[in-house]
């Protein structure tokens, strides 16, 4: 463990743990504010992550930003994005237990230096492993759980988002009551 977000990065950019480091281009650390209170959760990368070396860059990301903006989020200024395994899986499968396993004690030290008041698990991957392992996520998305002294919710994947558009209001009604979350536990994130 250490307490310095850079020497952690550099930490990561040579690890070995998996053999999702055989495949990868570039190693996706994470992006946005380390004294944020709000910290996102995603998946792992996929190609155009893998390619540019951050989360949430492709069409899913744009849709991502969007609903952030739409709440006065900012990935560059108040919040963290960061996913569960950080070198992309062949295909885009899921990450398997094992890679998820190796990879997590990274996520846990981003956790440790960040200390978010808030955690957003985007899709049923992260949700199943931050939250609880039997969260339903089409029943249980945008209801806030309480773990460990941090509140927590799980809302759509983006991807799920793109694949079936219907599902879009209901994602944008997580992130309002996000929004009003935030402005209850941690309102200076909209300072
Ligand atoms: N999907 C994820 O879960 N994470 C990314 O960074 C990109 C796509
Ligand atoms: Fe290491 Fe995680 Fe990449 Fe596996 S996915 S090689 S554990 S950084």
């Amino acid at each position: 463990m250490t307490d310095n977000m850079n020497d952690l990065k550099k930490m990561c950019l040579e690890c070995k743990k998996c053999r999702l480091c055989e495949t990868r281009t570039n190693l996706v650390f994470g992006v946005g504010n380390e004294n944020a209170d709000v910290l996102f959760i995603g998946e792992g990368p996929g190609e155009n992550e893998d390619l540019q070396g951050e989360p949430f860059v492709g069409r899913g990301g744009k849709l991502l930003d969007k609903m952030l903006n739409a709440v006065d989020l900012d990935r560059k200024k108040n919040i963290y994005i960061a996913n569960m395994v950080k070198c992309r899986p062949p295909k885009n499968r899921d990450p398997l237990p094992d890679e998820q396993d190796a990879c997590i004690g990274w996520l846990r030290n981003q956790v440790k230096i960040i200390r978010p008041k808030i955690i957003v698990c985007l899709g049923r991957v992260a949700a199943t492993k931050i939250i609880k392992k039997d969260m339903k996520i089409t029943k249980e998305h945008g209801i806030f759980f309480e773990k460990n002294g941090v509140v927590m919710m799980a809302t759509l994947h983006p991807a799920a988002l793109l694949r079936d558009p219907r599902k879009k209001p209901d994602a944008f009604e997580d992130f309002q009551k996000l929004r009003d979350k935030i402005k209850e536990i941690c309102p200076h994130t909209y300072d």
